[in-house]
Formats: C-alpha cells, sequence, structure tokens
C-alpha cells in the first residue's frame, strides 16, 4: 500500500528541468527503502522518457472544469525502474505536449492555470477511487503546482472525503507562487463559499499561500532559507512568520548510488582503490583535452541554469575580470538559459581560448564529468533554498565556491572558520567584487597550499549528503502531524467491515498498484477470506 504520495510537476528521468526533478525523483525511492512504501504522480507529457517508458493503465475517469467533463487515465510506469512506482495522469490536450512549464522555443503555452488545476483535480479523483483504507496516509504536494491540494481537499465539496489525510507542502523555490486572478476562479472546483479567503493572498488566488495556510505541515529545503522567507518571500513574510509553528527545514539528500564516484558510467575514470588524487587528475586530463585548458592551472566551473536567481549574470564580469588581471586559471561553463548571458558566454570562449569555454547546453553526462574533473565549482546564487550541484560537487572532490545564502550557507562551511568545519570559499555580497575575492583565495590555495586542497578534496568526498539521513526527518514530519505511517496494518481497522469489502470488489486493480508482486496477498487489516 502507497502510504505516502508525492505529487508534482517533475520527476526525474521522466521529466525534469531542475533541483525539484532530482528530489522527486529520489526521495520516494529512500522513503520506501526505510520501509514506508512512497510514490510519485505527475502529468504525462510528451517527452522522451516517458514516450519510450511502458505504461499500464490503473484509473480511468473524469474530472469537471468550467462545464466541461474532461476525461483522463493515471497509468503506471510497468516494472517500476525507478525503485518505487511511479504514475503519470494523461490528460489528452492538456499535458500531451514536448515541453514542462514551456514549449521548447520557451514560450508559456498560455493555460498553465486550466492544466494545473486540472492535475491536481485528476489525482484526487483517483484518489476517492480507493477504498478508504487504502489510501496513501500522507499527500505530500511539491511546490506551487500542487499548492492548491491542501486547500481543496478540506474545501471543494467533491474532494472532503480526503480531507483526513494530512498534506505536507514542501517549498522548492518560493518565487514561483502560480498566483492568478481572480478573474479565472470559476476554473476552480466547486467549494464552500467561506474557504474564499484561504486561497486569497493580496488579492489574487495564490496557491503557494493557500498551501501554506492549509497544508497540515510546511516544509522547506534548508533552514537558511526557511529563516530567509521570513525575510523576503515576494509578499509572503508575513504568513510565513505567522505559520512558523509548522515549518520546517530540511536539506535534501542526494542519491547516493547516481553520484557514486567509484560506478558512475557517465565518467571517463572512476574512483579506483579510493586514489583520490588519480581519480581527479584523470578526469582533469579528459576535461583539459576536450575544451584545449592547460592541466596545471586550477580549472574552476559552473554548471547550472543560467538565469538571474543562480547568478551566472555576475560570471562574465568576474571571469574577465581575473583574466585580465593576469590569474592563472580556466573557466568552464556548462548550462542554458537567459540569452544575454549565454550569448557573452560564446563571445567569452572565441576571445579567450585555451582561458574559458562554454558549452550551453543541458548534458547529464557532461555535468557528472565536470563534476569530477575540475578543482573548484563556483555558485554566485542570488537564491539558493538548497542547492544540489555543491552536493554533487563534493561527492566528486570538487571544491565549492558558493555565496553564503540558503542552503549553500547551511552545506559548505569556508575554509577558513575557526572550528575547522571548513569545506569550500564562501562570499557575501552578490558583487563582482566579491565573486572575484573568492576566485582569487581559490587560485592561490590551488597554488600555494596543494597540501590543503588534497586534505579539503578527502573531506568533502567523506560527507555523507545521502538521502537516508533525510528520510528521518521527513518521517518525523509525517508522524508530527499525526500519519499513521510505518505500519502495514491499517489504523482503527475494523475486524469485518462490509463497504470495504465491497468498494475493494468494485475498484479491484487500485490495491494491486504498489510495488509489492502483486501475487503477493495483500495486508488489509481484514482477515483473508476463504475461497
Ligand atoms: C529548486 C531550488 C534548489 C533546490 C531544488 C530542490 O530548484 O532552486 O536550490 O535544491 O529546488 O529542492
Amino acid at each position: 500500500m502507497i502510504q505516502v504520495l508525492h505529487i508534482s510537476a517533475e520527476c526525474y528521468p521522466a521529466a525534469k528541468t531542475g533541483g525539484l526533478g532530482d528530489v522527486v525523483g529520489s526521495l520516494p525511492k529512500y522513503l520506501s527503502k526505510s520501509g514506508v512504501l512512497s510514490a510519485a504522480v505527475i502529468p504525462k507529457y510528451d517527452l522522451k522518457w516517458i514516450r519510450n517508458a511502458e505504461w499500464t493503465t490503473v484509473f480511468q475517469g473524469t474530472y469537471w472544469m468550467d462545464w466541461r467533463q474532461i476525461p483522463f487515465q493515471v497509468q503506471q510506469n510497468t516494472g517500476n525502474p525507478l525503485g518505487f512506482p511511479l504514475f503519470v495522469v494523461h490528460i489528452p490536450g492538456v499535458f500531451d505536449r514536448p515541453g514542462i512549464y514551456n514549449d521548447p522555443a520557451g514560450n508559456a503555452y498560455g493555460d498553465e492555470i486550466q492544466r494545473s488545476i486540472g492535475f491536481q483535480q485528476a489525482v484526487l479523483e483517483w484518489l476517492l477511487s480507493f477504498p478508504w483504507y487504502m489510501r496513501p496516509r500522507v499527500l505530500h504536494c511539491h511546490d506551487h503546482h500542487t499548492g492548491l491540494i491542501p486547500w481543496m481537499v478540506k474545501y471543494a465539496q467533491n474532494y472532503q472525503q480526503l480531507a483526513p489525510i494530512p498534506t505536507v507542502f514542501t517549498i522548492h523555490n518560493g518565487q514561483y507562487q502560480g498566483a492568478f486572478s481572480w478573474r479565472n476562479g470559476h476554473l476552480l472546483p466547486p467549494y464552500q463559499g467561506g474557504a474564499r479567503w484561504l486561497l486569497d493572498w493580496n488579492g489574487a488566488v495564490n496557491p503557494m499561500a493557500s498551501a501554506i495556510k492549509c497544508g497540515w505541515a510546511v516544509s522547506t529545503v534548508s533552514q537558511s532559507y526557511l529563516y530567509e522567507l521570513h525575510q523576503s518571500s515576494m509578499g509572503l513574510e508575513s504568513l510565513l512568520q505567522q505559520e512558523w509553528r509548522k515549518e520546517y527545514g530540511i536539506i535534501n539528500g542526494i542519491d547516493a548510488h547516481v553520484w557514486d564516484p567509484t560506478s558512475d558510467p557517465m565518467l571517463q575514470n572512476c574512483l579506483q582503490n579510493n586514489d583520490i588524487d588519480a581519480f581527479k587528475r584523470a578526469n582533469k586530463k579528459a576535461l583539459c583535452d576536450w575544451f584545449g585548458f592547460p592541466e596545471d592551472q586550477p580549472l574552476i566551473s559552473f554548471i547550472g541554469r543560467i538565469v538571474g536567481e543562480k547568478g551566472a549574470d555576475l560570471l562574465p564580469d568576474a571571469f574577465k575580470s581575473v583574466i585580465h588581471s593576469g590569474g592563472r586559471a580556466s573557466f568552464l561553463v556548462l548550462g542554458t538559459g537567459e540569452a544575454w548571458t549565454q550569448n557573452e558566454f560564446r563571445r567569452m570562449a572565441y576571445e579567450y581560448p585555451g582561458r574559458f569555454n562554454a558549452v550551453i547546453d543541458y548534458n547529464e553526462a557532461l555535468a557528472h564529468q565536470i563534476y569530477a574533473g575540475s578543482d573548484y565549482l563556483i555558485m554566485p546564487s542570488r537564491v539558493e533554498p538548497c542547492g544540489l550541484n555543491q552536493l554533487y560537487a563534493m561527492r566528486y572532490g570538487t571544491i565549492p565556491i558558493v555565496r553564503s545564502i540558503g542552503g549553500l550557507k547551511d552545506t559548505v562551511p569556508d575554509i577558513a572558520s575557526p572550528d575547522g568545519s571548513g569545506r569550500g570559499i564562501r562570499f557575501d555580497q552578490f558583487t563582482v567584487d566579491d565573486a572575484v575575492h573568492a576566485l582569487y583565495r581559490a587560485i592561490s590555495m590551488y597554488y600555494n597550499d596543494p597540501g590543503i586542497v588534497n586534505w579539503l578534496r578527502h573531506k568533502i568526498m567523506g560527507v555523507d549528503f545521502s538521502w537516508e539521513h533525510v528520510v528521518e526527518q521527513y518521517l518525523q514530519i509525517y508522524r508530527n502531524i499525526g500519519a499513521q505511517i510505518g505500519s502495514e496494518q491499517a489504523p482503527n481497522m475494523p475486524e469485518s467491515a462490509p463497504e470495504a469489502t465491497e468498494s475493494i470488489e468494485m475498484a479491484p486493480v487500485v490495491p494491486e498498484i504498489a510495488t509489492e508482486n502483486p501475487k503477493t496477498p495483500k495486508k488489509t487489516g481484514r482477515k483473508p477470506k476463504s475461497k
């Protein structure tokens, strides 16, 4: 039986634009490994991985929107290759397009509101079809695309049967709140009139605000980001301050099996006999050969979306400043994003061969090689709720240079910190000067203190960022809000439940969609029926 259902717009490798996909693609796996079977459900987009995967339809239904009845199917990924059940909601004509949020050219589809409300309703319609004792014990919603669910289950008449299920809402990015005008209010399912104010924030329907109000618990992906949201969150500050009692900050984990230097198939050279020096040297050589860099200079890389949030626009000036002042280092950039910064990087690759290069692309395999072969990874983010790239970098022995913000602050203490906890180099202000100063510290450490570089590599590769630790903290939240997770036995299950017997027969596929071998009899709390 699925105990925790993660509801999200992304799940790696099916659909990913950023860290949200990584988290939803691994948290359910590790929750399931810890004994709490968890699944994820996302919309069925027309994307390569989804097209190539095999799907089994487990539910067919309809939802109403704007006086129209819209048919949909819920399909399960056959064979559970991800290590947990992945479901997609197929709504013909609504999600079967080649982009997650925008078309491949970056233009909005224009019906985001219908799409997001429709997806959330479809998930709830599906859950209604489960006999009550087979329903998940927690609905875990991620980011604003699923932010209306905690409200819908409480106040939309069609879904109120689901109101006893505790909801958790996780903020991966507070910048996007999904707000829309009340003019579109007619797209929402019918609800109790008095519940209108629970949707509203500053005169608009705000799914993120609504989830903060109605969720049983709210989490975000680091303690520092939680604190920062209280100071500045595009208008939600007072709401978040008011709801502090139910808020948690939990750093993300990384999938230590995907990110394993000893076996990563995307690397040119894996770590052997724990010889970190040889691992770094061989992987750096591969990058230097590909990009024409000298091997005896520090290689400083940036990987990520080339957008303001990630601070990528600071890099052209910062890198040029080091190059022009004779700093001996090479710079490599991988990512896609805003046109101005991308073009600037292209120009620099032309102007500074052997010093700077850029790959304007999304390339998972090259990213792995860059984490393994670089000396430093720079993350000058303006905002960084958690940040995963610094964790991947550390796992592969690359020293992070980060701005002291959000999750970067919580995971990368500065090497100069007096308590000896240092893991990298930090700078505070979002200015070219501060970033350049940090780059110079890195370059000088490389030439003047190779012993420290070496010691630091060993140290950061040994830090355990795996999900195993993190999962325990989520389980604690679930328990704090009263979710009956952990035991296969349904809570307070009467010995004989006539309606339950009936509904299991009416919806026979539902109990069979979990990961277990379908032939294994399920423990439902009922006495087995003798045939
Ligand atoms: C978002 C945040 C990033 C975080 C990720 C996963 O992409 O920008 O900092 O690591 O979500 O929670």
